[in-house]
Protein backbone atom coordinates (compact mmCIF):
# COMPACT_ATOMS: atom_id res chain seq x y z
CA UNK A 1 0.00 0.00 0.00
CA UNK A 2 0.92 3.47 -1.09
CA UNK A 3 -0.12 6.38 1.06
CA UNK A 4 0.54 10.08 0.48
CA UNK A 5 -0.31 12.57 2.86
CA UNK A 6 -0.51 16.09 1.94
CA UNK A 7 2.63 16.41 -0.03
CA UNK A 8 4.27 19.16 -1.19
CA UNK A 9 6.89 20.16 -3.31
CA UNK A 10 8.71 23.54 -4.15
CA UNK A 11 11.33 24.58 -6.80
CA UNK A 12 11.77 28.13 -5.09
CA UNK A 13 8.68 29.86 -5.10
CA UNK A 14 6.97 27.74 -7.86
CA UNK A 15 4.69 25.13 -6.21
CA UNK A 16 5.07 21.60 -8.68
CA UNK A 17 3.16 19.69 -5.94
CA UNK A 18 1.06 21.42 -4.56
CA UNK A 19 -0.76 19.20 -1.30
CA UNK A 20 -1.28 15.81 -2.71
CA UNK A 21 -3.04 12.96 -0.87
CA UNK A 22 -3.90 9.55 -2.69
CA UNK A 23 -3.91 5.68 -1.43
CA UNK A 24 -2.66 3.24 -3.72
CA UNK A 25 -3.60 -0.17 -3.33
CA UNK A 26 -1.66 -3.04 -3.40
CA UNK A 27 -1.50 -5.09 -6.71
CA UNK A 28 -3.31 -2.43 -8.84
CA UNK A 29 -1.87 -0.53 -11.51
CA UNK A 30 -2.18 2.86 -11.01
CA UNK A 31 -2.26 5.73 -13.98
CA UNK A 32 -1.22 8.90 -13.40
CA UNK A 33 -2.34 11.42 -15.84
CA UNK A 34 -2.48 15.19 -16.27
CA UNK A 35 -0.49 17.73 -18.94
CA UNK A 36 2.65 18.70 -19.12
CA UNK A 37 4.57 20.68 -15.91
CA UNK A 38 1.29 19.11 -14.33
CA UNK A 39 4.10 17.58 -11.25
CA UNK A 40 3.89 13.89 -12.36
CA UNK A 41 7.58 12.92 -12.73
CA UNK A 42 8.31 15.69 -9.76
CA UNK A 43 5.45 13.28 -7.45
CA UNK A 44 7.07 9.78 -8.71
CA UNK A 45 10.40 11.03 -7.88
CA UNK A 46 9.39 12.10 -4.34
CA UNK A 47 7.07 8.12 -3.91
CA UNK A 48 10.21 6.58 -4.81
CA UNK A 49 12.35 8.49 -2.81
CA UNK A 50 14.61 10.06 -4.95
CA UNK A 51 13.93 13.67 -3.70
CA UNK A 52 12.41 14.46 -0.30
CA UNK A 53 8.71 16.39 -0.17
CA UNK A 54 8.94 19.99 1.26
CA UNK A 55 6.19 19.01 3.33
CA UNK A 56 3.83 16.05 4.17
CA UNK A 57 4.51 12.30 3.79
CA UNK A 58 4.93 9.35 1.65
CA UNK A 59 4.83 5.73 3.30
CA UNK A 60 5.42 2.51 1.26
CA UNK A 61 4.43 -0.24 3.36
CA UNK A 62 4.37 1.94 6.21
CA UNK A 63 7.90 2.47 5.52
CA UNK A 64 9.77 6.09 4.55
CA UNK A 65 10.86 5.46 0.41
CA UNK A 66 14.39 6.70 1.41
CA UNK A 67 15.46 4.04 3.60
CA UNK A 68 16.77 0.93 2.25
CA UNK A 69 14.23 -1.67 2.92
CA UNK A 70 12.11 0.24 0.94
CA UNK A 71 14.21 0.65 -2.02
CA UNK A 72 14.71 -2.69 -2.29
CA UNK A 73 11.16 -3.55 -3.08
CA UNK A 74 11.07 -0.52 -5.66
CA UNK A 75 11.71 -0.72 -9.02
CA UNK A 76 12.26 3.40 -11.11
CA UNK A 77 12.09 4.19 -15.21
CA UNK A 78 12.76 7.65 -15.28
CA UNK A 79 11.53 9.93 -17.92
CA UNK A 80 14.82 10.33 -19.69
CA UNK A 81 17.01 7.76 -18.33
CA UNK A 82 20.76 8.12 -19.03
CA UNK A 83 22.80 5.20 -19.33
CA UNK A 84 27.37 4.57 -19.42
CA UNK A 85 27.05 4.30 -22.42
CA UNK A 86 30.18 2.72 -22.79
CA UNK A 87 28.70 -0.29 -21.37
CA UNK A 88 27.03 -3.55 -23.26
CA UNK A 89 23.33 -3.35 -22.29
CA UNK A 90 24.10 -6.88 -20.61
CA UNK A 91 26.83 -4.89 -18.38
CA UNK A 92 24.81 -2.14 -17.27
CA UNK A 93 21.98 -4.09 -16.38
CA UNK A 94 24.44 -6.88 -14.27
CA UNK A 95 26.10 -4.11 -12.43
CA UNK A 96 21.84 -2.46 -12.26
CA UNK A 97 21.30 -6.40 -10.43
CA UNK A 98 24.95 -6.20 -8.45
CA UNK A 99 23.29 -2.59 -6.78
CA UNK A 100 20.64 -4.68 -4.69
CA UNK A 101 21.32 -7.15 -1.89
CA UNK A 102 18.62 -9.39 -1.90
CA UNK A 103 18.50 -11.24 -4.46
CA UNK A 104 21.82 -11.53 -6.75
CA UNK A 105 20.41 -13.01 -9.89
CA UNK A 106 22.50 -15.47 -12.14
CA UNK A 107 23.70 -14.87 -15.46
CA UNK A 108 21.19 -16.44 -17.45
CA UNK A 109 18.97 -14.49 -15.62
CA UNK A 110 20.39 -10.91 -17.19
CA UNK A 111 19.68 -12.95 -20.46
CA UNK A 112 16.56 -14.00 -19.42
CA UNK A 113 15.31 -10.59 -18.54
CA UNK A 114 16.95 -8.85 -22.16
CA UNK A 115 14.78 -11.67 -23.83
CA UNK A 116 12.30 -10.57 -22.19
CA UNK A 117 12.48 -7.21 -23.20
CA UNK A 118 13.87 -8.07 -26.79
CA UNK A 119 16.94 -6.55 -26.99
CA UNK A 120 18.94 -10.10 -26.19
CA UNK A 121 20.69 -9.76 -29.77
CA UNK A 122 22.12 -6.36 -28.89
CA UNK A 123 22.96 -7.76 -25.53
CA UNK A 124 27.02 -7.15 -26.54
CA UNK A 125 26.93 -4.10 -28.21
CA UNK A 126 27.95 -0.44 -26.66
CA UNK A 127 25.07 1.47 -25.10
CA UNK A 128 25.38 4.55 -27.42
CA UNK A 129 24.50 2.13 -30.61
CA UNK A 130 21.03 1.57 -29.42
CA UNK A 131 18.22 3.49 -31.02
CA UNK A 132 15.42 5.33 -28.32
CA UNK A 133 13.26 2.35 -28.50
CA UNK A 134 16.13 -0.14 -27.12
CA UNK A 135 17.15 2.52 -24.65
CA UNK A 136 13.58 2.78 -23.30
CA UNK A 137 13.90 -1.28 -23.07
CA UNK A 138 17.13 -2.13 -21.60
CA UNK A 139 15.78 1.20 -19.04
CA UNK A 140 12.38 -0.94 -18.13
CA UNK A 141 14.95 -4.19 -17.75
CA UNK A 142 16.61 -2.34 -14.77
CA UNK A 143 13.35 -0.95 -13.28
CA UNK A 144 12.49 -4.84 -12.90
CA UNK A 145 15.77 -6.32 -12.35
CA UNK A 146 15.31 -6.67 -8.62
CA UNK A 147 11.83 -8.14 -9.37
CA UNK A 148 10.51 -5.21 -7.11
CA UNK A 149 7.15 -5.42 -5.50
CA UNK A 150 6.39 -1.56 -6.47
CA UNK A 151 7.34 -0.93 -10.20
CA UNK A 152 7.23 2.95 -11.03
CA UNK A 153 7.17 4.19 -14.72
CA UNK A 154 7.83 7.70 -15.91
CA UNK A 155 6.73 7.46 -19.37
CA UNK A 156 7.52 3.81 -19.92
CA UNK A 157 6.04 3.79 -23.49
CA UNK A 158 7.14 6.94 -24.86
CA UNK A 159 9.53 6.36 -28.25
CA UNK A 160 8.46 2.96 -28.82
CA UNK A 161 7.02 1.60 -32.34
CA UNK A 162 3.71 -0.26 -31.60
CA UNK A 163 5.18 -3.30 -31.24
CA UNK A 164 7.47 -2.10 -28.56
CA UNK A 165 4.95 -0.68 -27.04
CA UNK A 166 2.37 -4.25 -27.39
CA UNK A 167 5.29 -6.25 -25.98
CA UNK A 168 5.87 -3.91 -22.72
CA UNK A 169 2.45 -3.59 -21.72
CA UNK A 170 2.09 -7.43 -22.29
CA UNK A 171 4.85 -7.80 -19.61
CA UNK A 172 3.27 -5.13 -17.31
CA UNK A 173 -0.03 -6.71 -17.51
CA UNK A 174 2.10 -10.23 -16.65
CA UNK A 175 3.75 -8.60 -13.34
CA UNK A 176 0.50 -6.85 -12.49
CA UNK A 177 -0.72 -10.88 -11.80
CA UNK A 178 1.80 -11.86 -10.34
CA UNK A 179 1.35 -9.39 -7.80
CA UNK A 180 3.64 -6.47 -8.69
CA UNK A 181 1.95 -2.68 -7.49
CA UNK A 182 2.35 -0.72 -10.65
CA UNK A 183 2.16 2.91 -10.95
CA UNK A 184 2.83 4.74 -14.37
CA UNK A 185 2.29 7.63 -16.10
CA UNK A 186 1.81 7.70 -20.40
CA UNK A 187 0.53 10.52 -22.60
CA UNK A 188 -1.47 7.63 -24.88
CA UNK A 189 -4.34 7.18 -22.88
CA UNK A 190 -5.40 4.52 -24.88
CA UNK A 191 -2.79 2.52 -22.95
CA UNK A 192 -3.47 3.79 -19.79
CA UNK A 193 -7.40 2.87 -20.19
CA UNK A 194 -5.96 -0.62 -21.46
CA UNK A 195 -3.94 -1.36 -18.86
CA UNK A 196 -5.07 0.74 -15.30
CA UNK A 197 -7.46 -0.27 -12.19
CA UNK A 198 -7.69 3.37 -11.32
CA UNK A 199 -6.42 6.77 -12.17
CA UNK A 200 -5.13 9.79 -10.77
CA UNK A 201 -5.41 13.62 -12.49
CA UNK A 202 -2.89 16.20 -11.43
CA UNK A 203 -3.22 19.96 -13.00
CA UNK A 204 -0.59 22.62 -11.87
CA UNK A 205 0.42 20.35 -8.89
CA UNK A 206 -2.77 19.31 -7.27
CA UNK A 207 -5.24 16.30 -7.66
CA UNK A 208 -8.51 17.09 -9.35
CA UNK A 209 -9.29 13.06 -10.04
CA UNK A 210 -8.80 9.16 -8.11
CA UNK A 211 -10.54 6.47 -8.27
CA UNK A 212 -11.88 4.42 -11.00
CA UNK A 213 -11.52 4.75 -14.14
CA UNK A 214 -14.96 4.51 -15.51
CA UNK A 215 -16.32 6.63 -12.46
CA UNK A 216 -14.20 9.26 -14.20
CA UNK A 217 -15.41 8.89 -18.02
CA UNK A 218 -18.73 7.94 -17.36
CA UNK A 219 -18.88 5.96 -20.74
CA UNK A 220 -16.71 8.41 -22.75
CA UNK A 221 -13.05 7.73 -24.05
CA UNK A 222 -10.84 8.34 -21.66
CA UNK A 223 -8.77 10.96 -24.31
CA UNK A 224 -12.06 13.01 -24.95
CA UNK A 225 -13.39 13.19 -21.49
CA UNK A 226 -9.70 13.96 -20.07
CA UNK A 227 -9.09 16.65 -23.01
CA UNK A 228 -12.31 18.63 -22.29
CA UNK A 229 -12.24 18.38 -18.56
CA UNK A 230 -8.57 20.08 -18.91
CA UNK A 231 -9.64 22.37 -21.53
CA UNK A 232 -12.69 23.60 -19.34
CA UNK A 233 -9.98 24.19 -16.69
CA UNK A 234 -7.47 26.31 -18.60
N1 LIG B 1 14.42 20.49 -10.50
C1 LIG B 1 13.51 21.45 -10.77
N2 LIG B 1 13.78 22.76 -10.56
C2 LIG B 1 12.87 23.71 -10.82
N3 LIG B 1 11.63 23.47 -11.30
C3 LIG B 1 11.31 22.19 -11.55
C4 LIG B 1 12.23 21.11 -11.30
N4 LIG B 1 11.61 19.94 -11.63
C5 LIG B 1 10.38 20.29 -12.05
N5 LIG B 1 10.19 21.62 -12.00
C6 LIG B 1 8.96 22.35 -12.38
O1 LIG B 1 7.88 21.73 -11.68
C7 LIG B 1 6.74 21.64 -12.53
C8 LIG B 1 6.30 20.19 -12.67
O2 LIG B 1 7.25 19.50 -13.44
P1 LIG B 1 7.16 17.95 -13.73
O3 LIG B 1 6.97 17.25 -12.44
O4 LIG B 1 8.35 17.57 -14.55
O5 LIG B 1 5.81 17.85 -14.59
P2 LIG B 1 5.26 16.69 -15.51
O6 LIG B 1 6.06 15.46 -15.27
O7 LIG B 1 3.83 16.55 -15.12
O8 LIG B 1 5.38 17.18 -16.93
C9 LIG B 1 7.13 22.30 -13.85
O9 LIG B 1 6.68 23.63 -13.83
C10 LIG B 1 8.64 22.23 -13.85
O10 LIG B 1 9.19 23.27 -14.60
MG1 LIG C 1 7.15 14.26 -16.57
Amino acid sequence: MIEIRDLKKTFGTHMAVDGISLSIKKGSVFGILGPNGAGKTTMMKVIVGLDRPTSGSVRIDGRDPAVRQTRESIGFMPESPSFYDHLTGLEFLTFCGSLFHTQAMKHHEYLDLLKRVGIFEAKDAPICTYSKGMRQRLAFAQAIVNDPAYLFLDEPLDGLDPIGRRELKSIITALQKKGTTIVFNSHILFDTEELCDEIGILHHGSLLYSGPIEAFTKGQPLEERFVSVIQHLS
